[in-house]
């Protein structure tokens, strides 16, 4: 039966707020759950959104931000590991009790995975992602695992950091940027997730890419033409822009992470046999069209 009330958890962020938007505004009910109230009032569903605080490593608080939903998504994340605070935590553990607690209530669940999950991966974060992926599956057979590539929209940090390094007067790339990514549109994700919501789609894995297939180079190069400049590109050895994120460690909020840059490393886009946007009716968007398209 497609679901009425939905626990967005992580419903503040990024994607999540994008989630709670298009739940809304379908008439579902949504609870925000996450541990800072921000908002995300949708003027014309006052009244179905309710926030929740929660967080996710408290079992009570997870409990009671399930209580009454018929399905769940969670939209939680973790970019940077903190002292008393990893990956392990969030991605595996907290996402693993949900999964437990959504079985045991017969609750839907959709967890928000990312492309190129590997449990060999060099970076703590991709491993952590995968084992928790792997996690939630067993423990709720019939949760859905989303599995987007980088994200881009509104007031994104894709788009928005390679507008800000198309203005240097050198631009230095990954490696020679030939790793090839396939940016999808945060609105795109949130649209997948509520029609496997609303045709009670269970048990799958979706891989989500956005229309083009591009290298950062050529992503670059496209931002770099949006906005009227044409300065020489700086191909930078991944050995090096690893060794750079080092010192960086130390910052609360670093610029650049180890993780970052090894993602950048290896390709991120669907599998060859990947189920897609197709299986749920969805023409994604392509970045270069929609945030790289015309000259301002
Ligand atoms: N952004 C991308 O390019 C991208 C690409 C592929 C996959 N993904 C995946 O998409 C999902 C959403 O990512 P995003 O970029 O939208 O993340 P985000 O903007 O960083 O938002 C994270 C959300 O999780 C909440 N949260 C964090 N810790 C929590 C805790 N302990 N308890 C409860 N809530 C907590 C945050 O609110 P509070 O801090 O207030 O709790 C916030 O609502 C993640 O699974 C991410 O890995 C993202």
């Amino acid at each position: 039966m497609p679901a009425n009330r939905v626990t967005v958890f992580g419903g503040t962020g990024f994607l999540g707020r994008r989630i709670v938007m298009r739940l809304a505004r379908a008439g579902i009910e949504v609870i925000v759950a996450a541990r800072h109230a921000r908002d995300v009032a949708v003027p014309e569903a006052s009244g179905k959104v309710v926030f929740r605080r929660t967080d996710v490593r408290d079992d009570a608080s997870l409990a009671a931000a399930l209580e009454g939903a018929d399905a769940a998504v969670n939209a939680v994340s973790l970019y940077v590991e903190r002292r008393g605070l990893g990956f392990t935590t969030i991605h595996v553990e907290a996402a693993t009790r949900l999964a437990r607690l959504a079985a045991e209530k017969r609750t839907g669940l959709v967890h928000i995975s990312g492309i190129g999950v590997d449990e060999a991966s060099d970076s703590a974060y991709v491993r952590a992602r995968a084992r928790g992926e792997r996690a939630v599956r067993e423990t709720h057979p019939g949760a859905v695992a989303l599995r987007p590539s980088v994200l881009f929209g509104p007031d994104d940090a894709f788009a928005s950091s390679l507008a800000m390094l198309a203005r240097l007067p050198l631009v230095p790339l990954f490696g020679h940027g030939a790793t090839r990514l396939q940016p999808v549109h945060v609105n795109d994700v949130a649209e997948a997730v509520a029609r496997v919501l609303a045709r009670d789609i269970t048990g799958e894995v979706i891989e989500l890419g956005g229309a083009g297939v591009h290298r950062y180079r050529e992503l670059v190069r496209a931002a770099q033409q949006r906005h009227g400049q044409h300065h020489q590109l700086l191909p930078v050895p991944f050995s090096l822009w690893r060794a750079l994120t080092a010192p960086l460690a130390v910052l609360p909020e670093p610029p650049l992470t180890r993780d970052q840059v090894i993602l950048m490393e290896s390709d991120n886009i669907v599998g060859r046999d990947a189920t897609t946007f197709a299986r749920l009716g969805i023409e994604p968007r392509d970045i270069v069209r929609v945030s790289f398209g015309d000259r301002d």
